[in-house]
């Protein structure tokens, strides 16, 4: 289970967290939405320390994390991976050996075993028969698609994606929305996804809040969200350029 609780952050004068506070169970799929710049990744940063609050307290089974110091974060990033939204990879390394990185550092096993490992999460997206390649020979869409490889390598507990389908073509962004669902359901992985995608938001949560200004707005079910008729959840949920809704 992931708590976060009255998470305040800013950054000089400028206030960008006033207050957040959110539950995610286990196994449970919890996307975070709202507008560029509303503090998304902000938030999600907090989880593996590479921001720490202002005030509030960040819990993670049970276990605070808020202000522990760098090296007492090492072993919650094994369990708590992060696809970031900017992943980058190594582009001197092939993909199977980006992907098996993690395992040769973290994991006492042969070169041989490490590649193996790598080639099955290399197939949870799909990448498998490109695993000798570079990543220069691939877009934007196809390395996200391995960085979400890379960050399954440790069998984390919790996964956050930031934007993990933005970029990426319908077929694929299907297939990690697929992968999202199976990973939640066959492994009991509690993951954060924070996404503007609709069709992966309506298609895949189980909950979802929305940032406004600073705070969680609607803390609901997919159903909550449809029904809402609050007019600034309708006007970003139906992407209309005019609305109520403010920078
Ligand atoms: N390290 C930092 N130092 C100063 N300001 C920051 C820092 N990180 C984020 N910010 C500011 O905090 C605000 C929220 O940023 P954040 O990256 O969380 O937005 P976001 O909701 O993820 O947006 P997007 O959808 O564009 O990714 C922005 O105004 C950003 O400029
Ligand atoms: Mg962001």
């Amino acid at each position: 289970m992931i708590e976060f609780i009255d998470i305040h952050k800013s950054f000089g004068s400028k206030q960008v967290l006033k207050g957040v506070s959110l539950t995610v169970h286990k196994g449970e799929i919890f996307f975070i939405i709202g507008a560029s710049g509303a503090g998304k990744s902000v938030l999600v940063k907090h989880l593996i320390g590479l921001l720490q609050p202002d005030s509030g307290r960040i819990i993670l089974d049970g276990v605070e994390i808020t202000a522990l110091k760098e090296k007492d974060f090492y072993p919650i990033r094994k369990r708590c991976a992060m696809v970031f939204q900017n992943a980058t990879l190594f582009d001197s390394m092939t993909l199977l050996d980006n992907v098996a990185l993690p395992i040769r550092k973290h994991r006492n096993v042969s070169v041989r075993k490490a590649r193996e490992l790598a080639i099955d999460k290399l197939a949870l997206v799909g990448m498998q028969g490109e695993a000798e390649r570079y990543p220069a020979d691939f877009g934007d869409g196809m390395r996200k698609k391995v960085a979400i490889a890379r960050a399954l390598t440790l069998d984390p507990d919790f996964v956050i994606f930031d934007e993990p389908t933005t970029g990426i073509d319908p077929i694929s962004a299907n297939m990690i929305d697929k992968l999202i669902r199976r990973l939640s359901d066959e492994y009991g992985v509690t993951s954060i996804v924070i996404s503007h995608d609709l069709r992966s938001i309506f298609g895949v949560a189980d909950r979802i809040a929305m940032i406004y200004q600073g705070e969680f707005m609607l803390d609901g079910t997919p159903a909550d969200f449809k029904s809402t008729d609050n007019p600034i959840i309708q006007q970003f949920i139906q992407g209309q350029p005019e609305g109520p809704m403010e920078d």
